[in-house]
């Protein structure tokens, strides 16, 4: 049977520095197969995308690409708003995919889903490729609400988006909030049965053939432990990993793991 490419994002969050970056690398491609037909992005905050780049190139390598962590608050691609970034700097700097309503930015800076939208549309249109995050939170798992959180944060999201070619340029993670960063692991059933509603819910507004080809991946306290089992479900193709993407040897088992499950 033919295997289809997974996708694996490392999502550092705000973690690094050049010392760092150097030797990051160094164990990674020590370790990674470097004949992978996977996706594998490493997304760093905004400073280091041209230095992640720069020093996964020293190596050799087109295994990897950098994405950005986009937590701008601005709808706008330049001018005077201090202290944001644009679409076109983050591809400037040689980003591929950006991250886009990460949990995190949802929570901390109290970003709408009209507003990701925007952003969304920003991205696409400087040719950047976007990891989508949704998902509901405790309280909203606990009263039976996750349908429903989904469907507007992808309804809401996704609206608009100049043809529905540009889907193809979408990936969506579902990242259950509770599981973010806290250890507590989403079962693989659970987070099967939230990416099969995602896929059902994009049909709402989208060709059969778009969501046969959608990518959608989970997100979430992953580790090497969970990896294979999470990624040998039918509508998880692949994952976002937080803080085990910043251990370079633990971010590999993942990707291994995951890839071949
Ligand atoms: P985590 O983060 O793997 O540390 O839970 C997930 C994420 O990047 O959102």
């Amino acid at each position: 049977m033919l295997r289809i490419p997974k996708r694996f994002f490392g999502n550092w969050k705000m973690n690094g520095s050049f010392s760092f970056i150097d030797s990051y690398f160094s164990d990674f491609f020590s370790y990674v197969d470097t004949n992978v037909t996977d996706t594998i992005c490493i997304m760093p905050p905004a400073c280091y995308i041209d230095y992640v780049n720069s020093t996964m190139a020293n190596f050799g390598s087109n295994v990897i690409m950098a994405g950005a962590q986009d937590m701008s608050m601005t709808g706008e691609n330049n001018g005077a708003f201090t202290g944001q970034i644009g679409m076109p700097m983050y591809a400037n700097c040689g980003a591929k995919y950006v991250l886009i309503g990460q949990a995190e930015c949802r929570q901390y800076l109290g970003l709408t889903n009209e507003y990701l939208n925007r952003r969304i549309k920003l991205a696409l249109q400087n040719g950047l490729k976007v990891v989508y995050c949704v998902g509901e939170n405790l309280e909203e798992r606990e009263t039976g609400q996750i349908n429903s959180v989904l469907n507007t944060q992808l309804t809401e999201g996704l609206v608009d988006l100049g043809g529905e070619e540009q889907m193809a340029n979408i990936t969506i993670a579902y990242e259950p909030v509770w599981a973010i960063g806290t250890g507590k692991t989403c079962s693989s059933n659970d987070a099967e049965e939230a990416c099969a509603m995602i896929r059902q819910i994009v049909s709402s507004f989208s060709s059969y053939e778009t969501v046969d080809n959608l990518y959608i991946i989970y997100g979430g306290s992953v580790k090497p432990a969970n990896a294979a089992e999470l990624c040998s479900r039918p509508n998880i193709d692949g994952l976002l990993v937080g803080g085990a993407s910043l251990r370079p040897t633990q971010f590999v088992e993942i990707i291994n793991n995951g890839a071949m499950a």
